[in-house]
């Protein structure tokens, strides 16, 4: 998002950030970032429990913020803080609540009560936006529009509507941003960049829950969030991934109502998830429809509702058959196909308690940032997993486990991709809704299944011949290049600049061998890619022939280079 700075502004808010961080007991931060302005002689003798503090806040809320922090947690007054400074800084909790790994659980339990429920915007500045937004006029877009909201948001307001399309008009819903919010939140999220940045510099005990990572992640949501055509643009591909899958459902989108402040989707007809059981609906039903939903979406697409709050969903269908819909699409997780069958492996060893492989799993999905003690590593992941895994299959807290596990992973200087530690924030609301739904749901056992079946795939011949054929095409490629590369090693030996340096005294010997080795494996690999191809040709006999003689060939040559060495170590000596 761009930078818009404009000093006088941002001064004060800072003065306002200032203010409400001490009203709340965070006055020793104010003074640590250096931020209160010198004192007055003449105010220094009214507040003699914290005088310094009295030149950014009122005599009043120094007093109140010295009450608050002997009554109530940090915590709490931390969520204090942010409802006051407003819908920023409540995305920024919400988006901090999602980072287990360096947010502690008690203010992660808070931030995740942040609601952002604010008073809606009157009509006309919602009539100018959409037709500011869209460049056309309200009558040609919409045959009629209610004008009192169906919900208010702190970036969006939801109206329902009429649209007007080729084939007659549709029952819709309009998501219009409020007006300003984009400007609001610029300068907000660019005084949280200069914020963040002062934080780690002035107190460096922060650096632990990496503030200024913590803005930069906060700036992408954000960004995502103010542009409605990321929103289009995943329902579009829900819908898509859940095509044959009648349980689950995703709005449509009619793209020529829709833009980057407004988007227009098919009114979902439904009754909101936290009152369908009282309105007849299974609770049993409703639970496992969504579990699978959300599990298919992690672990198989790698395309996932990142907010699968209750409020998100809304309930469609016959009792016998309910169709669960889900709105709120701006926020997803992403998983690409390394990292969603890394996610798979985590799942996939968890269930059969093999500790090793998890904190191989887990290892793969980090990126180290020092050098890691791979045994030490493998018993703290071992004595993690088994805290949860050591009970009964319905006792276990799956959240629980991802996030002591990725928590470790952090201490351990490994650094977990973002989006998987979101999955740890969306099996924690999926507990809590399929709990909430049905008290005996059992996840890891309703997942088992799925993830199993995962894993059979994964290993399917039709999977696995098309792995190796992409495999075997870059290998025929790096063997396409090499006379290019040839060329340039023989020109720079032509020049006389080619040096080659040798601390081997057998270098003799490897070189022979490695020749013998590429000769092999060239040999090898084009056989193989031949039968592959022949494979997925459907001509099997004469594939399974090329793979049978390219084993027997690379065995022979293994025994006969054995047989050859060992010979020649015997002369040797
Ligand atoms: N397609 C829809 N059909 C019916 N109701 C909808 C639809 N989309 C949104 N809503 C209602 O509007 C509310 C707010 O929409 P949402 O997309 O969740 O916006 P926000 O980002 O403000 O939470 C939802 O909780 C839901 O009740
Ligand atoms: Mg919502």
């Amino acid at each position: 998002m761009a930078n818009i700075v404009q000093p006088a502004r941002d001064l004060g808010r800072i003065a306002e950030i200032c203010r409400v961080l001490v009203r709340h007991g965070f006055g020793e931060v104010v003074a640590r970032l250096g931020l209160r302005r010198a004192k007055s002689p003449e105010s220094a003798s009214s507040v003699p429990e914290s005088p310094e503090l009295e030149t950014v806040a009122s005599a009043d809320e120094v007093r109140r913020g010295n009450r608050e922090r002997g009554e109530i947690s940090a915590a709490v007054r931390l969520r204090l803080v942010i409802e006051d400074l407003g819908p920023t800084f409540v995305k920024l909790g919400q988006v901090a609540s999602t980072r287990p790994d360096v947010v502690p659980p008690d203010v992660i339990t808070e931030l995740r009560k942040l609601q952002d429920a604010v008073p809606p915007v009157a009509f006309t500045a919602i009539r100018e936006q959409i037709e500011r937004s869209l460049s056309a006029s309200m009558s040609d877009l919409f045959e009629s529009i209610d004008e009192h909201p169906l919900a208010a948001g702190s970036i969006a307001q939801v109206h329902r509507a009429r649209l007007r399309t080729d084939e007659g008009s549709q029952e819709v819903v309009v998501k219009v941003q409020r007006p300003g919010i984009v400007d609001t939140m610029a300068s907000d999220l660019s005084l949280l960049h200069t914020f963040a940045a002062l934080v780690e510099r002035a107190i460096p005990e922060s650096r632990i829950y990496s503030p200024v990572g913590l803005v930069q992640q906060l700036d992408h949501a954000i960004s995502n969030e103010l542009d409605f055509t990321v929103e289009a643009e995943n329902a579009l591909q829900f819908s898509q991934n859940f095509q044959a899958h009648p349980s689950l459902k995703f709005p449509l989108v009619y793209r020529q109502a829709s833009g980057k402040q407004v988007v227009t989707l098919e009114y979902l007809d439904g009754t909101k998830l936290n009152q369908a059981v009282a309105a007849g609906h299974s609770g049993k039903k409703l639970a496992r429809a969504i579990l699978e939903g959300v599990l298919k979406q992690i672990f198989e697409d790698g395309l996932f509702h990142a907010d699968p709050h209750p409020g998100n969903a809304i309930v469609l269908g016959t009792r016998e058959e309910p169709v669960v819909a889900w709105v709120d699409l701006g926020m997803v997780g992403r998983l690409g196909p390394r990292l969603r069958d890394l996610a798979v492996d985590v799942m996939f060893t968890a269930l059969r308690r093999d500790y090793l492989g998890l904190a191989d799993a887990i290892y793969a999905i980090g990126s180290p940032t020092r050098k890691i003690d791979r045994h030490a590593f493998e018993a703290e992941v071992a004595l993690r997993a088994e805290k949860y895994l050591g009970r009964p299959l319905k006792d276990i807290q799956l959240s629980g486990l991802i996030r002591d596990l990725v928590q470790g992973a952090t201490q351990f200087g490994l650094e977990i991709p973002t989006d998987f530690t979101l999955v740890g924030k969306v099996l924690v609301t999926l507990e809590g809704v399929g709990r909430d739904l049905d008290p005996d749901l059992d996840i890891l056992a309703e997942a088992r299944p799925i993830i199993f079946d995962l894993i059979c795939r994964r290993y399917s011949p039709e999977r696995l011949g098309n792995e190796l054929l992409r495999r075997l095409e870059r290998l025929s490629g790096a063997t396409y290049n090499l006379p290019r590369q040839l060329e340039e090693v023989l020109y720079e030996l032509r020049l006389g600049r080619l040096s080659v340096r040798t601390e081997d005294p057998g270098l003799h010997a490897a070189v022979d061998r490695t020749g013998r080795r590429l000769f092999v494996g060239l040999l090898s690999s084009a056989l193989v890619l031949s039968g592959a191809w022949l494979l997925s040709r459907g001509k099997g006999q004469a594939g399974t022939a090329l793979f049978v003689a390219c084993g027997l060939l690379v065995a022979f040559l293994g025994v006969t280079e054995t047989l050859f060495r060992s010979r020649r170590s015997r002369k040797d000596r």
